[in-house]
């Protein structure tokens, strides 16, 4: 179990806001960010120096199991979002608003985007450009910190004919520019571009004044996202993108420990006298000989009182 240790370059200590991820860009620093579900994820990224969490509505498939991301609810991304929260001191978490939850009015998205807050968020990010930018300037109104996203979109993957690249031509990444300047005037601070040509997010990232992160979006943006079940390799399924790169094999790890548990409970082999709670030894025999003396009814004796007594 002993790892080897890490030189680890230390967790901000300062909470990370949107004026450090300005200075970041400034400094030509490149953000790290990762997605995050549940509490551990949350404190061992941040004690890894991560400076960005998002709360995915990737959660559907990740977490739950889910074919794609529409199948989680606004009201379970909030129970990922609180855990996240309580972990992350300092990393910059992100909300990320499930179908449905901004679409179908500006009320529907500031409650929502509102309850991300609340949960402990410091933005909230929904996928779109021009079509969703009065929703956005909505929420900014409200003063909720917006990041768009734009590219492949995943909730509207099937009006995109699929999980494909997008941005492949002149006019395509001309298109995401307008969007992403529509975006920008609607008070959003960042964009995320997912599954674009490198050369396509450089061209966008020039003319806008946003942050711009990157998810298979290559090296020319202000950050870069993963999807963390992807880069420690515990995501159940069949997607494997070009653009992740393997850190670990939590897959083959989790596994490997289940089985030499149950090898060990099914072989005698756990729990050993380390794992049992002592008690003063006159009580012990106490105990033991009014087992022997006054079997329980109906008991017809079994491994445990082999294993007690061995
Ligand atoms: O939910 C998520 O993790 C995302 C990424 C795929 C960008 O939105």
């Amino acid at each position: 179990m002993s790892q080897p240790a890490l030189a680890l370059p230390p967790a901000a200590a300062k909470k990370v806001t949107v004026a450090t991820l300005a200075s970041y860009k400034a400094r030509g620093r490149r953000a790290v960010f990762v997605t995050a579900y549940d509490y551990p994820t949350a404190v061992f990224a941040e004690r890894a120096g991560v400076d960005m969490l998002l709360v995915g509505d990737s959660a559907a498939m990740t977490v739950l199991g889910c074919p794609n991301t529409l199948g989680v609810s606004m009201d379970e991304m909030l129970v990922f979002a609180r855990a996240v929260c309580r972990g992350a001191k300092t990393a910059f978490v992100v909300g990320d608003l499930p179908f449905l939850s901004y679409q179908v009015s500006d009320e529907e998205a500031v409650r929502n985007a509102g309850a991300f807050l609340t949960a402990g968020c410091d933005a909230v990010k929904c996928e779109g450009g021009a079509r969703i930018s009065r929703r956005v300037r909505a929420m900014t109104d409200a003063g909720i910190t917006v990041m768009g996203h734009l590219g492949l979109t995943p909730q509207s993957q099937a009006q995109l004919g699929g999980y494909r690249v997008q941005g492949k031509t002149l006019a395509a990444v001309q298109r995401l520019t307008d969007d992403a300047l529509a975006l920008q005037e609607a008070g959003a601070f960042a964009v995320l571009l997912e599954a674009l040509p490198a050369e396509a997010s450089a061209y966008l990232r020039e003319r806008v004044d946003l942050l711009v992160y990157g998810i298979g979006a290559g090296p020319h943006v202000d950050g870069q996202l993963v999807i963390s079940h992807d880069i420690l390799g515990n995501f159940v399924g069949d997607i494997h993108p070009r653009f992740v790169r393997r850190y670990a094999d939590l897959d083959l790890q989790v596994e490997h420990a289940f089985r030499a548990y149950a090898d060990d409970v099914r072989a005698g082999r756990f729990p050993a006298s380390e794992h049992l709670y002592p008690i003063d030894s006159a009580h012990e025999a106490e105990i033991r000989a009014a087992r022997v003396s006054a079997p329980a009814p109906g008991w017809n004796g079994g491994s445990a009182v082999q294993h007690a007594s061995a």
